[in-house]
């Protein structure tokens, strides 16, 4: 297996074995256990699963954001660098300016007492060496560009504007030094559908006009579905299912993604019954052993109670392949299952 970023032309940035816990060594939580994970440049790479299953650590694991209490192990390798083993000063050169975050709340990263223009001025001033009236007129353009009225919106302060107009705000600061990555981490949760839409419009323009590989965090999959290039399913912190979109949304290898995709209100499908999946996801303290799905898996066996099943390539009828981890993924592919 080609061991770094720079041997996929189109790799940007790698998650190789990714681990993270918090806590000691007596029972420690196990957020992200063994990730994998392929960037590609101009692309975006959805990161779905259930609350609690590790988006966000993985994400902030890429950022060195998370708290000290944290260990990670494996490898993050963005191009050839291994982020995990650079000192915190050189990966701050890189957050923000090579590979930038956008969080489902911009409140939380804006100033409220800082005018708009010059927090957007501030990162061009950190990362680029700007003057203060260059920085603010870059900070103008940008928020042109993120379709905001540049030479108003300068002036303003945060809560003068509104959700919407916010999150413009926090991507024009997270574009602001092309950043070959961005990951946003449920960026239009918060808001509503229209506005959903038109950020996402926007954040599919920038990855066209900077050729910006997108790591995309949701809940929302019909969403995911429409923008993202390529899937990971995450569960209790691994990866059950990995595909490009259209393949994954034309039908699961996984017995977790059979149940997501039909757990969501689909136009589609309007009138058939939502199947919640059943049982809720283990505790990160106490992850069953063999397969941490078995027991809310319908087709869960003895085997699926002792042994782990690993992330391994699975064939389509038209000899297309993805990643599923579940020992029986050739019996599942193209059934829906239902509840027993
Ligand atoms: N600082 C922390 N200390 C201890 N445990 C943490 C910490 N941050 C996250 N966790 C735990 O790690 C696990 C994964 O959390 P994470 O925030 O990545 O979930 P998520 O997939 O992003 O979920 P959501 O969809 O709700 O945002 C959870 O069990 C969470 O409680
Ligand atoms: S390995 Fe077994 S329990 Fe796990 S998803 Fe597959 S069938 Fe279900
Ligand atoms: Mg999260």
């Amino acid at each position: 297996m080609e061991s770094t970023a720079r041997g996929d032309p189109a790799a940007v940035l790698r998650l190789e074995a990714l681990t993270v816990s918090f806590g000691g060594s007596g029972s420690p939580i196990r957020a992200v256990r063994g990730v994998d994970i392929t960037l590609r440049a101009a692309s975006v790479h959805a990161l779905v699963g259930e609350s609690g299953a590790g988006k966000s650590v993985s994400a902030k694991a890429v950022l060195g954001l998370l708290p000290r209490s944290a260990t990670c192990g494996g490898r993050i390798l963005f191009h050839d660098t291994d982020l995990l083993s650079l000192p915190a000063r050189s990966l701050r050169a890189i957050r923000g300016k090579r590979i930038a975050m956008v969080f489902q709340q911009p409140d939380k990263h804006l100033n409220p007492t800082m005018r708009v223009g010059s927090q957007v001025a501030e990162v061009l001033r950190y990362h680029n060496g700007l003057e203060r009236r260059e920085a603010l007129l870059q900070a103008r353009s940008l928020l042109d560009m993120v379709e905001l009225n540049g030479r108003e919106v300068l002036r303003s302060f945060p809560h003068e504007l509104s959700g919407g107009m916010k999150q413009r705000v926090a991507i024009a600061s997270a574009i602001a030094c092309r950043p070959e990555v961005l990951i946003a981490d449920e960026p239009t949760t918060a808001l509503d559908v229209t506005i959903q839409s038109q950020i996402l419009a926007l954040l599919d323009r920038v990855r066209r006009e900077l050729g910006t590989a997108i790591l995309f965090i949701s809940h929302d999959l019909p969403l995911v579905r429409g923008f993202a290039d390529d899937v990971s399913v995450l569960y209790a912190g691994r990866i059950v299912e990995q595909a490009t979109s259209r393949e994954l949304f034309s039908c699961a290898h996984h017995p977790y993604t059979d149940r997501l995709i039909a757990a969501t209100p689909d136009p589609a499908r309007r009138g058939e019954r939502l199947a919640a999946i059943r049982g809720s996801v283990p505790d990160p303290q106490d992850v069953p052993a063999g397969c941490a799905f078995a027991p809310r898996c319908p087709m869960a066996a003895d085997r699926c109670r002792v042994e782990v099943p690993p992330l391994r390539l699975s064939e389509d009828a038209d000899g297309s392949q993805r990643r599923s981890a579940c020992h029986f993924a050739e019996q599942l592919i193209c059934g829906s299952l239902h509840d027993g």
